[in-house]
């Protein structure tokens, strides 16, 4: 009898934390999910805590959140992130299956795969995973890399080409354009017997510009028949048109390419690492076999219902076009054009160090990108949400005008 009055007992007090974890939760998920902006009664520490607690009835320190963690009041502007995410459908999903993690993942990956397949019209030949799309474009690179150059413009996306470098792959980079586009031109005429392949990326980072989608196509059409071309697509889906500026059609044609995209950019997935590529069965075969994660159960998950929640895709784009236009508007108001970017960020020449003003930012809280190599006065600006784009612009105004 004194064993079931305990049991009675501690029943009640776990229905009781239930309830409270149940709150917090609500809460963090409101919060998360960019749907509450103020007054922001809870920190998104405490958010993350409380989705947590919700989910699995544990205490975190705050050193166990610190990966995700930004200092109070910081404004974070610099990787390419987007605040909005994740998907909070895909966030309630993951609440219930973190107390499981003690399991090696089942077969998330099919499922998600099959996704795609229906999606993109491909069979699973076509079709793989990685731990952020980083992760196939260094696997990518060091299986080609292997059996000759690599072939980039000179101002790209780079740590794959950075990481093949350090491991002895040699990159030729081709000169952009004088508008700071892509010299499609360049590249076709740098191809010959020693390039095993071509990195574009589509929309560039940093300058955030896309290729016309014709003008890539009859490139790829040319070029694909003597090496194979990779595209990042990255930022696709913020693109004005992505299904024209996308290489996907050709894919599906089974020309000689790849394309990889990412749960880091529209889904705001970055700190969950998943990524995929997708191209002719032989290139995707080679790129399998280099990569080296086992993608983690928990980030396919909530990239499986990101994908499926088109009210939070939706949602996501238009606060990322809105708040494209708020930093465009505020470098206009200085007399500065942007470059037309077609990405969650901004690139624009403000006439001065962007190291120097970078740091001057970072002072008053609010971090943006300093120099790419080359470009010393450019600067580059990553949306944030709608409310801290509000402050970068009056940041913004104020170390521009000392100076
Ligand atoms: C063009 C481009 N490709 C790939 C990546 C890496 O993304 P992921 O988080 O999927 O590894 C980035 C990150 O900023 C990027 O800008």
């Amino acid at each position: 009898m004194q064993y079931l009055g305990d049991q009675c007992v501690k029943l009640g007090k776990m229905a009781m934390q239930i309830a409270n974890h149940a709150k917090h939760f609500e809460d963090a998920l409101a919060l998360l999910s960019g749907r509450v902006t103020e007054p922001l009664a809870l920190s998104r520490r405490q958010a993350m805590q409380g989705l947590l607690l919700g989910a699995a009835g544990i205490t975190l320190s705050p050193a166990s959140v610190a990966q995700i963690e930004i200092p109070p009041g910081q404004i974070r502007l610099i990787f390419n992130e987007n605040p909005y995410g994740p998907s909070p459908k895909a966030l309630a999903e993951v609440s219930r299956i973190l107390p499981l993690t003690a399991y090696y993942p089942d077969d998330i990956e099919g499922e998600l795969i099959q996704l795609f397949m229906a999606r993109h019209r491909l069979d699973r030949r076509q079709l793989f995973l990685a731990s952020g799309s980083n992760e196939g474009l260094q696997a990518a690179m060091i299986a080609f890399g292997k059996q000759g150059k690599v072939l980039s413009p000179s101002l790209t996306y780079s740590d794959h080409l950075l990481y093949a470098e350090n491991l002895g792959v040699e990159v030729e980079r081709v000169s952009l354009r004088d508008d700071m586009s892509i010299d499609l031109d360049a590249i076709a005429r740098a191809v010959d017997d020693s390039v095993s392949l071509v990195y574009l990326c589509n929309p560039n980072n940093p300058t955030g510009m896309a290729i016309d989608g014709d003008e890539l196509r009859s490139f790829c059409r040319e070029v694909s028949t003597k090496v194979p071309i990779m595209i990042d697509e990255a930022y696709n889906e913020l693109t004005d048109k992505p299904d024209y500026t996308s290489m996907m059609d050709l894919v599906r044609e089974g020309a000689n390419m790849l394309v990889t995209r990412t749960f880091s950019k529209i889904f705001g997935m970055a700190g969950l690492r998943v990524g995929y590529g997708m191209g002719h069965p032989d290139i995707v075969k080679v790129v399998r076999d280099h990569v080296m994660a086992w993608p983690n159960g928990v980030g396919l998950y909530a990239a499986y219902h990101s994908y499926l929640d088109e009210d939070f895709i939706a949602f996501s784009r238009q606060k990322i076009l809105q708040g494209r236009e708020m930093v465009n508007a505020t470098f206009r108001r200085h007399g500065i054009e942007p470059l037309a970017s077609q990405t969650n960020f901004v690139y624009a020449n403000i006439g001065r160090n962007a190291d120097t003003f970078a740091a001057a930012m970072a002072e008053k809280n609010v971090m943006i990108r300093g120099i790419y190599k080359g470009y010393d006065t450019y600067s580059r600006v990553s949306m944030g949400r709608i409310e801290e784009l509000a402050i970068f612009d009056k940041v913004f105004g104020e170390v521009y005008a000392s100076g």
